[in-house]
C-alpha cells in the first residue's frame, strides 16, 4: 500500500485561526488527505501549534500568563477552530513537547558533530529602553534588496527574502533606534548546502515550476548562513554547557516538529515512524511568505543529517488570500476569524468557496463577499444541491423512493453511463497533480450535465425513459457524494444518507466513483433540500462587520 505523510504550516500558538490560514494551508492539505485515504493511500495528516519564539514570550508577559500557559490556550482553540471548519489531523501536537524538544537537540548534536555548525560573535540590535535583545520581529526597517519600508528584520514581506541586514532598524516595541551589542551565536551553515540543494531542486519535478525558479535564483545570489541562536528563556535549549540560558531560533525548532510529531503518533500506533517517514511520500502544506525557510532551511537541514529522515516530495505553496480585495489585518479589523465565520455559514460552504478561487499557484487569491454569495447560491445549490434534490426527490415522488428496473439504455443515457464511468479516472488525474480546484469544477460540470440530462429526458413525463433516467441520475448522485467528500465532508455523508446508503461515505474507495452500483429495488432514504440560500441582507451586515470599530 501507499504511503503519505501530509502536513500543513504550522500555526504560531499566538492569536486565532482566519480565513487567510485555512486558505493557503489547511484546508488543500484536509483536502488532498481525505482524497489519498479514499485513494488507497496510507494517508496521515499532522500538524502542531508553533509554540516558541519572542513574540509568544512577549504577549504571555503582556497577558500575565506563563508561556506555557498562553500556548496552551492557543494550541486547543486553534485546533477547536480546524476541527468545527472539518480539518481532519490525524494528530495534532505542538512544538514544545518533550518529543519536539529532545528530537530538535538530537538533531542539533548531530549536525554539530558533522560540522555544520559554528559559534561566532555578534552584534545584535538591543533595545536599552526595553533592556532586551531585539531578535527576528522585534526590528523593523528598510529591506536591503527590494527597499520595502517597514519590513521585519527576519523576513521581508515585500520580496520574501531574508535581509542580512535591515536598514533604517527600529525597535519594533517602542520605536527606538536600537544600539548593538555583543553577543555569541551559532550558525548553521546554509551556505555550503548550495549545490545539494540546487540538485535536489533540479531532481525533484514534483516541485511547482514557478516557486522553484524563485528558489534557484536565491541560490545563484548567494545564500547566508543562519544564525539559530535567540537570547531569550522560552525557546527549546540548547544542549550544550557553554549555551545555558540560550535557546534555539524558531525556525530551527518547528518544522522538525512534523517529523516528531509524526513519529511519536505513527510509534504510538505501533507503526516504525522512521521506516514509515522514509517510505512515504512526503508533503508540506504552505503559504508562499515561508517558501525560503521550506525550500532551502528545511531540506538543508536533512541533507545535513545526511537524510536520515527523507526531504519533501511536495510543498504545495499557495498564494496569500486578500478579503475583499485589501490585504488582511487584524489590528485594523479587516479579517474574518474562522469560528466567526462558521457562526454564520456551515464550513462545507467556505470549504467549497475557498477551494473553487484557489489555484495550484502562487498567485493571491481574494474572498469577496458577493463572490461568495454568487458561487454558494448558483452553483452549489443552484447546480450540485438542485441536481440532487431533483433526481431524489422525483424518485421519492414517482417512484415511491424506489430505483426502478431499467429498460434499454438511448443514446442520451448511454453519453451519461460514460460520465459516470469516466469521472473517477478524470478526477484523480487532477487531484493527484494537486488541482484541488479544478477537480472540484468537473465535479460541478458533472452535476451540470446530469442536471441537463434530466431536463432533456423531462421524466415527469411519464413516458419511456424515465426508469433509466431516475436509475442513472440516483448512480450519478452516489458517485457525486463519494467525490465530494474531501472537499465537502459534511454535505457528502447527507446525501450519502439520502440517498439510503448505510455506513459512512469515506469507506468507500475512489475507483468506486464510476461505479454503477445502486441497482433497481435500492431504496432511498429520507429526502430534503441539502443547503440554504445565502441571503444578500446578512452579507450587507457581515460587509459591515469589517474595518475600523471607532
Ligand atoms: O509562519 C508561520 O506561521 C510559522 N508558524 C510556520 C511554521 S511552519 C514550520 F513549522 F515549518
Ligand atoms: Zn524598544
Amino acid at each position: 500500500m501507499k504511503k503519505a505523510i501530509i502536513t500543513s504550516a504550522l500555526p504560531y500558538a499566538n492569536g486565532e485561526i482566519h480565513l487567510g490560514h485555512v486558505a493557503s494551508t489547511y484546508l488543500p492539505a484536509d483536502v488532498t488527505t481525505r482524497y489519498l485515504k479514499l485513494n488507497d493511500v496510507e494517508a496521515y495528516y499532522f500538524c502542531a501549534s508553533d509554540d516558541f519564539g519572542t513574540p509568544i514570550l512577549i504577549q504571555s508577559e503582556k497577558e500575565g500568563k506563563t508561556p506555557a500557559d498562553y500556548v496552551a490556550h492557543w494550541n486547543k482553540r486553534d485546533y477547536d477552530d480546524f476541527t468545527a471548519f472539518g480539518i481532519d489531523f490525524d494528530f495534532f501536537y505542538k512544538t514544545s513537547s518533550n518529543e519536539n524538544i529532545q528530537f530538535v537537540q538530537q538533531v542539533f548534536n548531530k549536525l554539530n558533530s558533522a560540522g555544520h555548525i559554528y559559534e561566532k560573535e555578534i552584534i545584535q540590535f538591543y533595545c536599552s529602553n526595553d533592556k532586551k535583545f531585539l531578535p527576528d520581529r522585534y526590528v523593523k526597517g528598510i529591506c536591503p534588496y527590494c527597499n520595502a519600508v517597514d519590513q521585519y528584520s527576519d523576513l521581508c514581506e515585500s520580496c520574501g527574502r531574508v535581509p542580512e541586514e535591515i536598514s533604517e532598524p527600529k525597535c519594533s516595541i517602542c520605536g527606538q533606534t536600537p544600539t548593538k551589542e555583543k553577543t555569541t551565536h551559532f550558525f548553521f551553515k546554509l551556505k555550503n548546502f548550495s549545490d545539494l540543494l540546487s540538485k535536489w531542486l533540479e531532481e525533484n519535478k514534483n516541485l511547482q515550476k514557478d516557486v522553484k525558479k524563485y528558489v534557484q535564483n536565491w541560490i545563484k545570489s548567494g545564500l547566508i548562513d543562519w544564525d539559530i541562536t535567540r537570547d531569550i528563556s522560552w525557546g527549546v535549549p540548547i544542549p550544550l554547557d557553554d549555551a545555558k540560558g540560550r535557546v534555539f531560533y524558531g525556525w530551527f525548532d518547528n518544522h522538525l516538529a512534523y517529523i516528531s510529531t509524526a513519529i511519536k503518533f505513527l510509534n504510538d500506533k505501533g507503526i516504525d515512524g522512521k521506516e514509515f517517514w522514509n517510505s512515504a511520500d512526503i508533503y508540506h502544506f504552505i503559504g508562499k511568505d515561508i517558501s525560503y525557510h521550506h525550500y532551502l532551511f528545511l531540506p538543508a537541514m536533512r541533507l545535513g543529517m545526511d537524510s536520515e529522515y527523507k526531504l519533501p516530495d511536495f510543498i504545495p505553496t499557495r498564494g496569500h488570500l486578500t478579503l475583499q480585495s485589501k490585504k488582511i489585518s487584524k489590528s485594523r479589523n479587516w479579517y474574518i476569524g474562522l469560528k466567526q465565520f462558521l457562526q454564520y455559514y456551515p464550513a462545507d460552504y467556505l470549504r467549497y468557496y475557498l477551494v473553487s478561487i484557489n489555484p495550484y499557484s502562487q498567485d493571491d487569491l481574494n474572498f469577496d463577499w458577493d463572490e461568495f454569495t454568487n458561487r454558494i447560491n448558483s452553483e452549489l445549490i443552484g447546480n450540485l444541491g438542485n441536481f440532487v434534490n431533483r433526481a431524489l426527490g422525483f424518485t421519492k415522488k414517482a417512484f415511491n423512493g424506489i430505483i426502478p428496473e431499467t429498460e434499454n439504455f438511448d443514446e442520451k443515457d448511454l453519453e451519461a453511463q460514460a460520465k459516470i464511468k469516466s469521472l473517477s479516472g478524470e478526477l484523480g488525474i487532477l487531484m493527484d497533480q494537486n488541482h484541488l480546484d479544478r477537480a472540484l469544477k468537473k465535479i460541478m460540470e458533472f452535476s451540470s450535465f446530469f442536471n441537463q440530462y434530466f431536463q432533456h429526458k423531462e421524466p415527469w413525463k411519464n413516458e419511456s425513459g424515465t426508469a433509466n433516467c431516475v436509475f442513472l441520475s440516483v448512480n450519478a448522485a452516489r458517485s457525486m457524494a463519494i467525490a465530494l467528500f474531501p472537499f465537502l465532508p459534511e454535505s457528502s455523508q447527507k446525501i450519502w444518507e439520502q440517498i439510503g446508503i448505510s455506513g459512512n461515505v469515506n469507506q468507500n474507495k475512489w475507483n468506486s466513483i464510476s461505479d454503477i452500483s445502486l441497482n433497481a429495488g435500492h431504496i432511498l432514504g429520507n429526502v430534503s433540500p441539502i443547503f440554504v440560500k445565502v441571503e444578500p441582507e446578512d452579507i450587507a451586515k457581515y460587509k459591515k462587520l469589517l474595518g475600523p470599530t471607532i
